[in-house]
């Protein structure tokens, strides 16, 4: 595997595979990876010929009180792991090859409708960094196809609406939540959890899948269901930021004639706000 910082190289290696006839896969991350990003790293494997893997810290994406110093950066052990899941190519800029111009003077890309709810009514301004973010990669890398993962629900839908939008040549992938054996969706934020938060932390987890069972049971009035479930969340430890039962094409609140929901959940525990998801289909 190459790591390569700059744009410049990057285009003039990439060209070079695209004129032999590859398939370029993009699997863009944030680095700190662990298994779920693996997943990612095997998946566009199977759905290219060449895989490119980005590791950045999007300033552009966090909040003034949010976690961007404290992201864990740890290239070495990255590096190591995309080698040993047979990635190609590392792409790892530093802020100024992505934000020559500083992050105000700035083309930024906006998703209405989808942006501003959920995670984006926690975290204003977030999409509209990721969405920027990615839509400069795929600028770089013009990659055939794109793989991001389902636990950031909300995330892909964004990226997938930008993408039909903006009628940018990629195929979408999401991936399926990789989780430990306890249930807990695998995240980079999970490092924040103390000893004793990583034990209390599977019940976000277990709470959506009680909540499924009782509307696949049968039970339709979802506002009960979410304060029921926010209550035992907040029983175990954890603070409230969100639990939506919603439906999958826009997110907003369903009718019960709606069949195809998802529910989507952030909450905090300790230092870390961690999120989950599960597609419901009635
Ligand atoms: O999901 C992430 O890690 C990030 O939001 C992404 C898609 C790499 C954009 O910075």
């Amino acid at each position: 595997m190459q790591t390569i910082t700059s744009i410049a190289e990057l285009r003039e290696v990439l060209g070079a595979e695209r004129r032999a006839g590859k398939r370029i896969g993009l699997v863009p991350t944030m680095g700190n990876l662990h298994e779920g990003h693996i997943q990612l790293v095997h998946q566009c494997n199977d759905n290219s010929d060449i895989t490119v893997s980005s590791i950045f810290v999007n300033p552009l994406q966090f909040g003034e009180n949010e976690d961007l110093d404290a992201y864990p950066r740890t290239l070495q052990a990255d590096q190591q792991k995309l080698e040993a899941a047979d990635c190609d190519y590392l792409f790892a800029p530093n802020i100024e090859e992505i934000y020559p111009n500083g992050q105000v003077i700035q083309t930024q890309v906006e998703v209405p409708g989808i942006s501003d709810i959920h995670c984006g009514a926690t975290r204003p301004g977030h999409f509209r960094g990721v969405a920027t973010v990615v839509c400069k990669l795929f600028g770089i890398v013009q990659p055939d196809v794109a793989i991001f993962g389902e636990k950031d629900f909300q995330q892909l839908m964004v990226i997938r609406r930008m993408t039909e939008d903006l009628f940018l040549p990629v195929e979408i992938q999401g991936s399926p939540i990789a989780r430990a054996d306890n249930g807990l969706a695998l995240s980079s934020r999970n490092g924040y959890l103390s000893e004793t938060e990583l034990a209390v932390a599977p019940a976000l987890n277990s709470t959506i899948r009680e909540t499924v069972s009782r509307i696949e049971a049968g039970e339709r009035d979802y506002a009960a269901l979410e304060e029921a479930a926010q209550a035992a969340l907040e029983e175990s430890g954890f603070q409230r930021d969100y639990y939506r039962i919603c439906r999958r094409h826009d997110l907003q609140s369903p009718s019960t004639e709606d069949t195809e929901l998802v529910l989507i959940a952030a909450a905090y525990l300790g230092k870390a706000r961690l999120i989950d998801n599960m597609v419901i289909d009635i």
